[in-house]
């Protein structure tokens, strides 16, 4: 267990960069096993879940090189062996080998990616998908086996607009000689990087990407490949959002502004000044409006990322605001420790009601996954006083260097030293050191 220490009451100024994105690198990590030549990937993030995949692809036979933000792959001694259980259940993305392996060598066999906090995250979608290409699966508690002799052409309609069992599907029909077409897809911006990456790669011809109807047509030849993962709309998003809640002014790089039309939408609602160019955003000004009603919604809705920035930026606004999770059922546990901040949120189901105007107070506090620690970060960046933001483990899974950029930009945030911590656990204290910051 990591932890960090926060004190708040400062603006943030300045201007960061943004990380390449988590959730279009995960999925094309696995994509990469499609390849047996070598993949080149620009921009990647140095994430605990990058981390996961790499060794995942390690475990698989690939040879793999990073530097920097650069990683390369060597596809050429994969096999489909088992996904180690102590890689898998690290990272529910792990479930997308699946789609790759069988369509490269017709057998896979991944853990099932239990429940975690945010909700029960079945994986019934990709498997109904992945049956209706020709799969078939031995299930136990901790595995799935899956194989295929072939995967066939096929229509298929999802039932939800699930990103991952869209881009669980799109990989399997690359080994599909002939077309597939996928109807109900997830629009996000990760799929249509996944896509592109695939067409890179020259694996598949993919149109509709980023359409709710996508059509692939798999069997092509494959070639080694460079490819730039796209900014993280979801840590710009996060960074935007620190600097509304502090009045601060921040100019964001690296990040295409449509992908974040509905989240900017709500900064300039509760009263911040956005301004957009090809590649960046500059936000200044505190979000004070409420907002009477936000639900989230798959893409290009608001998104279920940014919710618990919502909820912290909410807090403290002027009036009611009421917000609806719509995609994940237990996201809106993060209300309780905001709650311990002074935040005075009321969940009931997946509606909270935010009564706002509270002077957030320092706490110690704990986040039970990368979203809601990120925003406890945030809301501690607010309030007054200092406070202690327990799980820190969990945001370093997404975000790369959080403390060091917030830190930079003026907040007063650091993470517990090793040493620290050691001294601790030796002296047997549960109380924070004196000297905090
Ligand atoms: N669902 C099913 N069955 C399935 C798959 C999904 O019922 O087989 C349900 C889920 O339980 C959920 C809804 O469908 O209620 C949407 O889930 P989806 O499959 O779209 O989400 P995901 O692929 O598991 C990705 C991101 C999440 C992000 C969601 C929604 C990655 C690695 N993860 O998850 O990111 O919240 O899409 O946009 O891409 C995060 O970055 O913090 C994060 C959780």
């Amino acid at each position: 267990m990591s932890r960090i220490w926060v004190k708040g009451g400062r603006r943030l100024q300045g201007e960061v960069t943004v990380q390449g994105s988590k959730n279009a690198v995960l999925p094309i990590l696995s994509a990469a096993v499609l390849n047996p030549g070598i993949t080149e990937l620009e921009g990647v993030p140095d994430i605990a879940d990058v981390r996961v995949g790499i060794e995942i692809l390690r475990s698989l036979g690939a040879e793999i090189e990073w530097q920097g933000h650069r990683l390369s792959i060597d596809g050429r001694g994969i096999r489909p062996e088992p996904v180690p259980e102590e890689l898998g259940e690290r990272m529910r993305s792990s479930v997308l080998f699946l789609g790759p392996l069988l369509a490269r060598f017709g057998e896979a066999s991944v853990c099932r990616p239990g429940g975690c906090a945010i909700g029960k995250r079945p994986v019934d979608l990709h498997l109904e998908g992945l049956r209706q290409l020709g799969a078939k699966f031995d299930l136990s508690e901790e595995r799935i086996h899956g194989r295929a002799a072939e995967l066939k052409t096929v229509q298929i309609r999802l039932r939800l607009p699930s990103v991952g069992a869209t881009q669980q599907l799109v990989m399997a029909a690359c080994g599909v000689t002939g077309m597939v077409t996928l109807s109900g897809c997830a629009r996000e911006p990760e799929v249509e990087a996944l896509c592109c990456f695939l067409e890179a790669v020259g694996v598949a011809q993919i149109r509709g990407a980023g359409t709710s109807r996508i059509r692939i047509l798999g069997g092509g030849c494959c070639r080694s490949t460079r490819f730039f993962v796209p900014g993280d709309r979801i840590a710009a998003g996060t960074y935007l959002a620190a600097a509304a809640g502090t009045g601060g002014t921040l100019n964001v790089q690296g990040i295409s502004p449509w992908q974040l039309k509905r989240t900017l939408q709500l900064f300039r609602r509760m009263g911040c000044r956005i301004q957009t160019g090809e590649d960046f955003i500059r936000i200044s000004g505190r979000a004070r409006e409420a907002v009477p009603y936000l639900a989230t919604a798959p893409y290009p809705g608001f998104p279920t990322d940014m919710q618990s920035a919502f909820l912290t930026l909410a807090a403290a606004a002027e009036g009611k605001s009421v917000l609806e999770e719509t995609i994940f059922e237990s996201r809106l546990s993060l209300a309780e420790e905001l709650n311990r901040m002074g935040a005075g949120i009321l969940v009931c189901g997946r509606r909270a009601e935010i009564p706002g105007g509270a002077r957030l107070h320092g706490a110690s506090v704990r986040g039970s996954d990368l979203r809601s620690t990120s925003a406890l970060a945030r809301a501690a960046l607010m309030a007054e006083g200092e406070s202690r933001v327990e799980g820190w483990e969990h945001a370093e899974r997404g975000y790369e260097s959080f403390t060091e950029i917030l830190s930079e930009l003026g907040g007063m945030i650091r993470k517990e030293t090793e040493k620290e911590e050691n001294s601790k656990v030796l002296k047997n204290e549960t109380e924070e050191p004196k000297v905090l910051l």
